[in-house]
């Protein structure tokens, strides 16, 4: 392979960047030109197909820093309908038009699902990102545990249901273990956890924090790192008479609380507890609250003003019940080491995929206690079910004590050796170095867009 595209799709991460930097590096080696497609898909959208050089002359363009958070050659939702079967050779002629002969998608579950049409046409694959940490399965066998039922009248008419599962589980087994993106989020809600902490303490007040991961808990279960009282996750319906029994429980002792709450967290009947609506706009839309905001309306119902007045720690439930989202805080920023390091890896390893005709597969990162960490290519055909559809990852129930309500001794031995060593010396003392440096008040913000928008070459536009 002479020369190769490399796109950053869904939304960003905190090591977008290095794995772009650790697939140039690979691809220097192999002596492989890259070209980084502009904001995901949009770019094969795109007649003109905006486009840089990576590495000319073999060479890493300077504006890639693996320390960066965001993607330098931006990211879109954007993504291919494998129905559209014009638009699907439409985008592999633009690619050829480039010279392109295979192409690295940095994504999660849904670029994954994306590019399965497309690898039938051009040689593909996936270096993984997301900070859900949702890309993957707890056991090799787990696809074929999805079914599928009809149900005319809803979205693509039918739903799918898990059948239950006869596989042993154990950490040995789960195939991409983590995935790049996802410690730096963790790294950022365990600190605002422990940072609302003091004020929940000061005022005597119980504090519901709303973390990212859509209906995956991981980010949840990792944000135990930051020591909340209370852990929600979406994969375990929540359980309301239990929660508000625990919460009394510590508050009694300790005066204030603090519980973290998955995004995607669910009734006993299954139901979203964010897509509940407490009011409505002036036009009349429903306006949505959000899981934590739910969550605040339920205790404040089921603890009352009194509680809180018997013990003169406030005048009513709803003063002294509070709550906050972490948001794209997750999301953005310079990606801790662990992040760093095993996303420029799993960007090599995308190359070498290529590069050894491994078409469709993903450049995975395993874990053994033996062996550590290592990156490893998995055939992305192993992750779909009979219907060919890849589903995201749920976090494995055992990794969760429903009646602690917080991560099971296998829950932390999840997490260990994820986070054991994942800060850098260097992460601290970036910031011990650059947030207050004095220019930060005189200078204007450099986008790396500035830069990156002179590269940008594109190709003659189609008659
Ligand atoms: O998938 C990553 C994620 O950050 C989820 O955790 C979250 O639900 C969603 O994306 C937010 O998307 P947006 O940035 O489009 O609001």
């Amino acid at each position: 392979m002479k020369r190769i595209g490399i796109l950053t799709a869904g939304g960003d991460t905190p090591a977008l960047n290095a794995t772009i930097h650790g697939a140039v590096v690979r691809a220097n080696q192999l002596r492989i030109e890259v070209i980084g497609l502009m904001k995901g898909f949009n770019s094969l959208f795109n007649p003109r197909v905006p486009h840089v050089h990576l590495n000319p002359l073999f060479q890493e363009i300077p504006e890639i820093d693996p320390t960066m958070g965001g993607t330098l050659i931006g990211s879109s939702r954007d993504y291919v309908d494998p129905e559209k079967k014009v638009d699907l050779d439409m985008i592999v002629s633009r690619l050829q038009s480039l010279g392109i002969e295979g192409l690295i998608c940095v994504g999660g579950d849904g670029t994954l699902n994306g590019l399965q049409p497309l690898a039938e046409r051009l040689p593909t694959v996936l270096a993984p990102k997301t900070i859900d940490n949702d890309l993957g399965v707890n056991y090799p066998s787990e696809p074929d545990e999805w079914t599928r039922v009809n149900m005319p009248g809803t979205a693509g008419g039918f739903r799918y249901n898990r059948i239950e599962s006869n596989a042993v589980f154990g950490l040995d087994n789960i195939v991409n273990y983590v995935t790049p993106g996802y410690a730096t989020a963790v790294f950022v809600s365990a600190s605002g956890v422990a940072r609302i902490r003091t004020t929940a303490e000061s005022h005597r007040r119980i504090a519901i924090i709303e973390v990212m991961g859509r209906h995956s808990g991981y980010i949840a279960l990792g944000s135990t790192y930051g020591q909340p009282d209370i852990v929600l996750v979406p994969e375990v319906p929540l359980d309301i008479e239990q929660l508000a029994e625990r919460v009394k429980q510590i508050y009694d002792v300790q005066k204030n609380v603090v519980i973290i709450c998955g995004e995607g967290i669910v009734d006993g009947e299954g139901r979203e507890l964010g897509a509940e609506s407490n009011s409505t706009d002036p036009a009349g839309n429903v306006i949505l609250s959000g899981a934590a905001e739910a969550l605040r309306v339920k205790l404040i119902k089921m603890l009352g003003d009194r509680y809180f007045q018997l013990y003169r720690r406030g005048e009513s439930a709803r003063e002294a019940i509070f709550t906050r989202k972490v948001g794209h805080t997750q999301r953005g920023g310079r990606p801790i080491l662990f992040d760093r390091f095993y996303a420029a890896q799993l960007g090599a390893k995308a190359v070498e995929l290529l590069q050894e005709g491994r078409n469709n597969s993903v450049s995975i990162l395993q874990y053994s206690e033996s062996a550590g960490f290592h990156v490893e290519g998995y055939d992305a055909n192993r992750f779909r079910d009979r219907w060919g559809m890849i589903h995201a990852r749920a976090m494995h129930p055992d990794f969760y004590d429903a009646k602690l309500m917080k991560p099971s001794r296998m829950g932390i031995e999840y997490l260990l050796p994820i986070f054991t060593n994942a800060i850098g010396g260097d992460d601290m003392e970036h910031t011990r170095q650059t947030l207050f440096a004095a220019a930060n008040l005189s200078q204007p913000y450099h986008s790396i867009n500035t830069d990156i928008n002179k590269r940008i070459r594109y190709i003659a536009e189609e008659k």
